[in-house]
Formats: C-alpha cells, sequence, structure tokens
C-alpha cells in the first residue's frame, strides 16, 4: 500500500471518512483501538492530534487514553515520515560497525537530520535502538526492509536507487528490496 503524503490534514480530508468506513466494519468500540490506530496510520502514515480526536470520539474512549497508546508502542508514530522512512540502528554493535559514519551520510544525502523529512516527502529518517540484527551490523531499515553490513558507499547507493524507483513508480512507495550492495537481510 502507498503510504500517502501526510502533509496539511483538515476535517474534510477524504481519508477520513475511509476510516471511519473502517471503524463501522466491526471496529466500533473501544476494544478496537489499537486496530484503528494501525488503519488511520495506513491512511495518514501518521497520527497528529486532529485524527487521535477523531478516533477518541469515534470509538468513546477518553482522549488521553488514545495518545498513552500512540506513545506506548513503537509503531506508531506523532510525526510525519517519508514515502521510505529510514532508520538507522545506533545500538551498541551498529555503532562500533560504524554506524554514525553511515548516519552521516544519510544526513549528507538526503539534507535532513534525524526526527526529520525531505521537503519531496520520499524520505525521513530516525535513530533507533537494537533491532536484534546485530550479526549484520551496522544496518539500517528502510521502508521496512532491513539492510545489513552497510557502509557509506551502500547507502548512498540505496539513497540513489529509492530516488530512481520513486520517479519511475511515484505511486509505488511499498516497492522495496531493490538490488543493492546493501541487499535487504
Ligand atoms: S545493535 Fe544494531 S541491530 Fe543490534
Amino acid at each position: 500500500m502507498s503510504r500517502p503524503c501526510c502533509q496539511g490534514i483538515t476535517p474534510d480530508d477524504p481519508r477520513f471518512a475511509e476510516l471511519d468506513a473502517f471503524i463501522r466494519d466491526g471496529h466500533a468500540a473501544p476494544r478496537f483501538l489499537i486496530a484503528v490506530l494501525h488503519r488511520a496510520q495506513e491512511l495518514f502514515g501518521y497520527l497528529p492530534e486532529e485524527v487521535q480526536s477523531h478516533i477518541a470520539k469515534a470509538l468513546h474512549v477518553p482522549p488521553s487514553e488514545v495518545y498513552g497508546v500512540v506513545t506506548f508502542y513503537n509503531y506508531f508514530t506523532l510525526k510525519p515520515v517519508g514515502k521510505f522512512p529510514i532508520n538507522v540502528c545506533m545500538g551498541t554493535a551498529c555503532y562500533v560497525q560504524g554506524a554514525g559514519r553511515v548516519l552521516a551520510q544519510f544526513e549528507q544525502e538526503l539534507g535532513i537530520k534525524p526526527g526529520e523529512m525531505t521537503p519531496d516527502g520520499l524520505f525521513s529518517l530516525e535513530v533507533c535502538r537494537c533491532i536484534g540484527a546485530c550479526g549484520l551490523a551496522p544496518v539500517a531499515t528502510i521502508a521496512g526492509e532491513v539492510y545489513g553490513k552497510l557502509t557509506e558507499a551502500t547507502a548512498k547507493k540505496l539513497i540513489a536507487e529509492f530516488r530512481a524507483q520513486a520517479a519511475a513508480e511515484p505511486g509505488q512507495a511499498e516497492a522495496v528490496g531493490v538490488a543493492t550492495g546493501g541487499e535487504p537481510a
């Protein structure tokens, strides 16, 4: 599924109608809060206050409870993410194998720092803790795929390939696993 651009969510945004349809389709109870949040993040790309508020009203749960769930689970994000979200592991094994240099290369290629998204909405950059792939250190995930044994060169190559892919197939956000020096694990 494509990851829609996430800027400028207004009350008349048609994605709210899609979310409401999902809620009506057997998810209109507080116990479905996590499922509804998952669907909302698929639709909007992130979970800003207006989306949380909409869900709180629809499921009849306090906004504080929605916020609590969103901030508890790492999967959910309060910030817009790019079509290809990048998470660079800065856990110990990755750090000692050069994750800092890989991160710096991503920053240079993208012109952004961790916590930011490129103006074209293609990439967002984050750092994370160990993702359990220490044997492949240093690792990063891009659009959900794990890439290991990264170097500055393969980081640069990955960005170029994802950019080329986005240019060729602008609607295909989920396309990952491109042939690179840093193969998906
Ligand atoms: S420290 Fe990076 S995967 Fe474990």
